[in-house]
């Protein structure tokens, strides 16, 4: 059976939509451990609720991103991962700790990427007066939310959206876009390459 390990920060939508898909077969793997980097994110209790494994790394714990990257690295493999899945995970990652999985490490990111890599990407989107938004999953490489795109969504933007609207919108097609993505990658059908993710037999 793949093993999947998911790291979380938050409420953890993206992670249960996950557990969810292993659960009913839509994803071909199971979800052997979900990690968070604070104690307080919501989608731990969801975890433990499904008697899968969960750990807390707390990064304010550590001197530097290096120490708590090393830990991070340390209690991840200990879990035996096939694949490790940020599911809003807000740590950047240091290249040390990113090429250690490179390859079998994919992100979430709620905007139609190259467009607007780090935070606040909705008030980005709505700032730019964007008439589609969206959100990616793409193989994490050192350079932020910049490593090859695997599948993403589109919604559009409406003239009355507010963050909180657009927000909810994009967060709607991220369940079935990490789940279908990822059973690409389980099942083989999505790989990295040389920087590039391989679909099939098209290069992307
Ligand atoms: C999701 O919208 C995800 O795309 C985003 O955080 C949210 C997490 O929600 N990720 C990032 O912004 C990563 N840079 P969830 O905790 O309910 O899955």
């Amino acid at each position: 059976m793949t093993r999947i390990v998911v790291l979380i920060s938050g409420r953890g939508s993206n992670m249960q939509a996950i557990v969810e898909a292993c659960n009913n077969g839509a994803i071909d793997g199971s979800v052997v451990a979900v990690i968070s980097n604070t104690d307080k994110a919501g989608g731990l209790k969801f975890a433990q609720s499904q008697n899968i494994a969960t750990a807390v790394v707390d990064h304010t714990a550590f001197a530097d991103r290096n120490q708590f990257d090393a830990e991070l690295l340390t209690l991840v493999d200990s879990f035996k991962p096939d694949w490790l899945v940020l599911a809003g995970f807000m740590r950047i990652l240091s290249a040390d700790f990113v090429n250690h999985f490179l390859g079998r490490m994919v992100n979430i990111h709620p905007s139609l990427l190259p467009q607007y890599p780090g935070l606040n990407t909705h008030t980005k989107a709505l700032a730019a007066g964007d008439t589609e938004h969206g959100a990616t999953v793409h193989f994490v490489t050192p350079e932020l939310d910049a490593g090859p795109i695997i599948a993403q969504t589109r919604v559009p933007v409406l003239p009355t959206d507010t963050e909180q609207t657009l927000a909810e919108r994009v967060l709607l097609t991220e369940h079935d876009l990490f789940t279908h993505a990822l059973q690409l990658c389980v099942s083989g059908v999505a790989r990295y390459a040389d920087g590039k993710c391989t679909l099939g037999n098209a290069r992307m």
